[in-house]
């Protein structure tokens, strides 16, 4: 059996790992909104205000730090006038991107608000530059954050909201090279200035402008962002125009015609989509690398605010609405993803899984004639990693033989390891990668004596398992036997295809 050492010096504190890379995505797109999160309020399916409590309930548990609505391509479609006062009166629209179907903004910025104090998640509400103007951008902040008496602030009330909201981030369109209005970075950068310098911040509301950046290793998007914030000047100045860039990257093991399915693949494919999942490390260091070149210290954040799985739709749903089944292969993508967050939490700020409910790689499925709600396998790496959130993080050192699995000429990592550390608590996530062999991981632990370690798995046999109703627990966590802590040195076996967290008590730091 293969055994790996992961050298991890408990009172060496890296930086902090902000819980918003465990951020959240809703877009207006298939299920998610509607059918999803909003049930409406003559629905039999329990609800405040038309907003689905079990999935409130299953999301509170995970503690997700922030939600971005309305999308997504969405997003440079929607005019959120649309969806405010009487639902009867609100005027409806054509949703062109997801499946050309009717939107009849019965959820919008008041639906919206209200799910994310049900959820006590920060709202993160991107803008629309694609079809919209400055001045609607404009006016929807001061509609959300403005307190006194203003226009804006009037109408509000007039729709029953009394006290203004807090909005702490706000997104400057999306996708701009595509979707959002096929521009080119040069002309999305001056935009992006324009906009955000109207996007104001109202009484205590102080926004965080989040420029829409680049696909993939669009390095040259980036650039163009970061000299447009003329970086270097404004280091002394707090009141740079945006202050945080995003890229969108998704693992998908095919191509973008073929995808690949969700459930039906074999190990060839398995080992595709790890190792495109790995890539988003080189992309996360690439965007990096570009911004210290302006900004070395540091101050502007990179976003990854929309990653995750997109593979073919589930066969015979609405090809638009992009439904697709989540399994043990999805859980590893995602803590793989996440130990490669926390390995830059000087620079990514926050990351945003697509999408929440019912769409791409999402936490939760549900079905709305029946009721049903099923947690899919990345639901529980949220859960049991949540521990990292707002954590210090501890490099990870993994040492031994074959602590690699070469696929078609690219080196994958055999087993993906974090760790983080809170007070007198670490938490260490351990993904073994191998689709067949079980892995030994030795963890000698420097630097503070351990008192105590517990361990949890989620191992199912099938890398494709997956949970539905009726057997909604197939991929669920189990406890993991670990040895003693012998001279700080304590092991675990992991087995194929499999994601644990390690949770250990320490004596007082
Ligand atoms: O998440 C689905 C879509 O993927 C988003 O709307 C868009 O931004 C991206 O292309």
């Amino acid at each position: 059996m293969t055994t790996l050492r992961a050298v991890i010096d408990l009172d060496v504190e890296g930086p902090q790992i902000s819980k918003h890379l465990y951020g959240h995505f809703a877009e207006h797109l298939g299920r998610c909104i509607y059918g999803g999160f909003y049930v409406g309020e003559d629905s039999e399916i329990p609800n405040e205000g038309g907003i689905r409590l079990d999935v409130v309930e299953a999301l509170r548990a995970l503690n997700i730090p922030n939600l971005r609505w309305p999308g997504g391509c969405f997003a440079d479609e929607y005019h959120w006038m649309d969806g405010i006062g009487p639902k009867e009166d609100r005027p409806r629209m054509v949703n062109t991107h997801w499946g050309d179907v009717e939107e009849n903004n019965h959820f919008g910025t008041h639906e919206f608000m209200a799910l994310c104090e049900l959820l006590g998640a920060d709202p993160y509400v991107n803008g629309n530059v694609g079809s919209g103007t400055v001045k609607e951008m404009s006016d929807w902040v001061e509609y959300l954050t403005r307190d006194g008496d203003s226009p804006m602030a009037r109408l509000r009330r007039e729709n029953g909201r009394e006290e203004p909201w807090n909005v702490p981030f706000w997104g400057i369109g999306n996708e701009p090279w595509g979707c959002g209005g096929s521009m080119s970075a040069e002309h999305y950068a001056e935009e992006a200035r324009r906009y955000a310098t109207y996007c104001r911040n109202h009484g205590d509301n102080t926004l965080y402008r989040i420029a829409a950046g680049a696909s993939n290793d669009d390095y040259h998007w980036t650039e163009q962002l970061m000299k447009a914030l003329n970086c270097l000047g404004c280091q002394h100045d707090p009141k740079n125009i945006f202050q945080a860039i995003t890229f969108h990257y998704y693992t998908v093991p095919g191509e973008w015609k073929e995808k690949g399915s969700a459930t039906d693949f074999d190990a060839d494919e398995y080992y595709a989509t790890m190792v495109k999942a790995q890539r988003v490390d080189e992309l996360i260091a690439g965007h990096s690398a570009v911004m210290d070149c302006y900004d070395p210290r540091k101050k502007v954040g990179l976003i990854l605010d929309e990653w995750g799985t997109w593979f073919d739709v589930e066969p015979g749903t609405n090809p638009g609405f992009l439904y697709q089944q989540n399994t043990m292969r999805d859980a590893l993508v995602a803590s793989l993803h996440f130990d490669i967050f926390h390995g830059h939490a000087e620079r990514l700020v926050m990351a945003n899984i697509a999408q929440t409910v019912n769409v791409l790689q999402a936490m939760i499925l549900t079905d709305e004639s029946t009721g049903d709600l099923v947690l899919t396998p990345t639901y529980h790496v949220f859960e049991m990693n949540k521990g990292h959130q707002d954590a210090t993080s501890l490099a990870v050192h993994l040492l031994g033989e074959d602590g690699e699995i070469e696929v078609d000429g690219a080196r994958l990592r055999r087993v993906s390891s974090s760790a983080s550390v809170s007070g007198d608590t670490a938490l260490v996530s351990l993904s073994n990668l191998h689709l067949t062999e079980p892995t030994d991981v030795t963890l000698d632990l420097r630097g503070r004596a351990v008192t105590e370690a517990a361990a949890r798995v989620l191992a199912p046999s099938d890398p494709a398992a997956h949970n539905v109703p009726g057997q909604a627990s197939a991929v669920s966590p189990r406890e993991l036997e670990v040895g003693p802590v012998v001279d700080g040195h304590l092991t675990v076996t992991l087995p194929p295809h499999s994601f644990a967290t390690v949770s250990l008590e320490l004596s007082a730091g």
